[in-house]
Formats: C-alpha cells, sequence, structure tokens
C-alpha cells in the first residue's frame, strides 16, 4: 500500500538515574555476567521522581520541535503505556495540557509492549482516512511501578523512559509512501505476562467473605509483573520473525530492500535468534539493550529517535518496527522515514 504521510520528527527521553548490573546484586543474588550473558543487558534508567506522564511531555517536546510544528496544529494524541500515571486523566489529555496542544483530540491505549506500533497504526489510519494533518504518537512507560525488586526473575530486565513521534499527511507526489502492517494476539497465553490493574472493591454490600478476588491466572504478583521468562522468550523467537515475513508480503516487497529493523528492546538473544531465522545480518536490527533494558512500548520510538539523531536513520529509508508482549500480542509495520 501507499499512504501519503511523512515522519516529521521523534523525541525521546529517559529519566536521569541510571543503574547498572552491579547495583542488582546489592537487593537480588544476581551478577553482571547472568544479566549480560542472557540477555545483553549492562545498565538501563529508573525514574528518580520523574512521573510517566514527565517523560512522555518531554520527549513529545523534542518530536515536535524537529516537526516544526506549532503545539495548536497538532489533531491528535495518542498514547500507548501499560503504567501510566492516572485512569483518568488519561495520559494524552495529561500531556495535551503539558503541551498546550489544544486542538488535539487524545486517547490511551494500553497493548503493553506491542503498544507504539498499534498507536502508529492508528495514526496512519486516521491521516488517511480524515482531514487529519498531524498526529503525535508517545509511549511512555515507568516499568519500575510495577516492578518487585526482589524478584531477580524480572527485576533486572525493565527501564523507564519514553519516546515519540509526530506524523503529517504529506500530500505531494514526494510524500506518497510504501506502508503495510500486521498484528496479532494469542489470549490463550496471557497468563505468561501478569501485572494486575486494580484490586477488587471492596464496598460495603457485600459480606466480608466474598471479598476476596478470584485470581484469573495461576501466578499473580498483584500489580508487580510476573512472568513466565522461557514461555515469552519462546513466543517472542516465533512470533516476531513470523509477523516481520506477515508485513514484508502486504508490503509486496523484500527484506533486502528494507534498511533498518527496529524490534521490540526486550533481550539480545531474542533479537539474533529472530536475525538467524529471517536469514540477516544482526546489524539490521538496531539494539539499544545495552544502555537501556526493557522499557516496553516505549523502547521501539526510543531506538529510532537515537538513530535518527546519530544520523544513521535517513530520509528514504525502510524501516520494519516489529513488537511483542503483554497479552500476549505482537505485530510489525513497515515504514519510510
Ligand atoms: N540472576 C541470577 N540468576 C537468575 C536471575 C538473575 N537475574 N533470574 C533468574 N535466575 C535463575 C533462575 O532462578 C533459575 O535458577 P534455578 O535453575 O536455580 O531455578 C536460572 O537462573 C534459570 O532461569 P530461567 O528463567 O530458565 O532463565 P532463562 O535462561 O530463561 O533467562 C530470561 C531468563 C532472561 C527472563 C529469558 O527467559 C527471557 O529473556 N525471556 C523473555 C522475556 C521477555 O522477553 N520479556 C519481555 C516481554 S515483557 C515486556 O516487555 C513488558
Amino acid at each position: 500500500m501507499q499512504y501519503s504521510y511523512s515522519i516529521l520528527g521523534t523525541g525521546s527521553c529517559l529519566p536521569d538515574l541510571a543503574v547498572a548490573n552491579q547495583q542488582f546484586s546489592e537487593c537480588v543474588d544476581t551478577s553482571d555476567e547472568w544479566i549480560a550473558s542472557r540477555t545483553g543487558i549492562r545498565n538501563r534508567y529508573l525514574s528518580a521522581g520523574e512521573e510517566t506522564w514527565e517523560l512522555g511531555a518531554e520527549a513529545a517536546r523534542a518530536a515536535i520541535e524537529m516537526a516544526g510544528v506549532a503545539p495548536e496544529e497538532i489533531d491528535m494524541i495518542i498514547v500507548s503505556t501499560m503504567t501510566a500515571d492516572y485512569s483518568t486523566p488519561n495520559m494524552a489529555c495529561i500531556i495535551q495540557n503539558a503541551l498546550k496542544a489544544v486542538n488535539a483530540s487524545c486517547f490511551d491505549i494500553n497493548e503493553a509492549c506491542t503498544g507504539f506500533i498499534q498507536a502508529f497504526d492508528i495514526a496512519m489510519r486516521y491521516l488517511a482516512t480524515s482531514d487529519m494533518r498531524h498526529i503525535l504518537v508517545v509511549s511512555a512507560e515507568s516499568l519500575s511501578k510495577i516492578t518487585d525488586f526482589s524478584d531477580r526473575r524480572v527485576c533486572v530486565l525493565f527501564g523507564d523512559g519514553a519516546g515519540a513521534v509526530v506524523l503529517g499527511k504529506d500530500s505531494t507526489e514526494a510524500g506518497t509512501k510504501p506502508y503495510a502492517s500486521f498484528f496479532g494476539a494469542d489470549g490463550a497465553s496471557g497468563y505468561a505476562i501478569v501485572s494486575e490493574a486494580y484490586p477488587r472493591a471492596k464496598h460495603p454490600f457485600l459480606p466480608k467473605d466474598q471479598l476476596e478476588r478470584k485470581p484469573l491466572f495461576a501466578h499473580e504478583g498483584g500489580r508487580f509483573v510476573v512472568m513466565e521468562g522461557q514461555e515469552v522468550y519462546r513466543f517472542a523467537t516465533t512470533k516476531m520473525p513470523y509477523a516481520i515475513e506477515r508485513v514484508i508480503e502486504n508490503a509486496k516487497t523484500t527484506l533486502d530492500s528494507v534498511d533498518y529493523i527496529i524490534p521490540h528492546q526486550a533481550n539480545t538473544r531474542i533479537l539474533q535468534s529472530a536475525a538467524k531465522r529471517l536469514g540477516i545480518k544482526d546489524d539490521k536490527m538496531i539494539s539499544h539493550l545495552a544502555e537501556i533494558g526493557n522499557t516496553s512500548s516505549a523502547s521501539i520510538p526510543i531506538c529510532l529517535d537515537r538513530e535518527v539523531r546519530s544520523g544513521k536513520i535517513k530520509r528514504g529509508h525502510k524501516l520494519v518496527f516489529t513488537g511483542f508482549g503483554g497479552g500476549l500480542t505482537y505485530g510489525a509495520l513497515l515504514c519510510e522515514f
């Protein structure tokens, strides 16, 4: 498919507090060697007091500045997050107010680590089918809010951060670019990544013995994430290459014509396995895992912004974004920078 669009600007924001692997050995039985060899992660940034919306607003400001549009020209703000600061107002409204993007409609989506690409896809469809001209997509996550820092299987993996893009309609001839997407979900495997949203209501109209909630999953940790690591690993190494193949097919193109793949940043071994299955070189897969860890839906736009600002990703480059995570969900999209 050819769409009329342009990725006008990108932005990202990380919290101030850098935490290296060896610092985890002060709170759990682990080591830099274990973490680095199993995941590729050496460092991550955790909130030093920054709220999730503040990270998102900062990333959005940078993207809007690069785009060269005024905040009032933004028609819609879509925020992807699984770690919102409030149930209401939603994060998009909070960020709208921070930016004074007064003409934007605002909503959030929660699709865990697949959230950014889903939000991007929604934005593309609004641009294609409405008179909207500029849509801001923000992914902001504070996984430290839902991390049990006494659980070594999970706490070493996650970091906090935000990334953003401004997408614009571009009706010029040069603005017509390839675009394709593919998404899937496997609700039956939802038990593999679980974090409770709200405790059950304790209203006064129920007898005390009915106040206990009914856990849906065998392993739950309240609001803290519990994960079946190997299950997720198997899912990711199968579904990520599958989603990439499907999106390449939908775009009627070849992997050779793609300049870079920006995958959700979960584990270097997952990225290497996907690269091997697809028969591509590791360096076609962008990775900032070593420095940033897993920031859920923020990981793809953070990588995009870093590589745009470093000059590695240039105008005209064909990119594939691919994600997987809680749900379990997965997907990929192909676009041109
Ligand atoms: N330090 C030291 N030892 C550890 C640690 C740690 N941080 N974590 C687990 N171990 C131990 C386990 O307790 C276990 O010990 P045991 O054999 O005595 O019981 C041993 O290491 C092996 O544990 P496994 O879980 O089998 O380790 P595995 O090789 O599978 O690696 C990992 C775990 C890194 C989590 C891997 O399964 C993985 O990356 N899975 C994918 C996870 C993922 O991608 N999550 C992202 C999606 S969710 C999201 O993005 C929000």
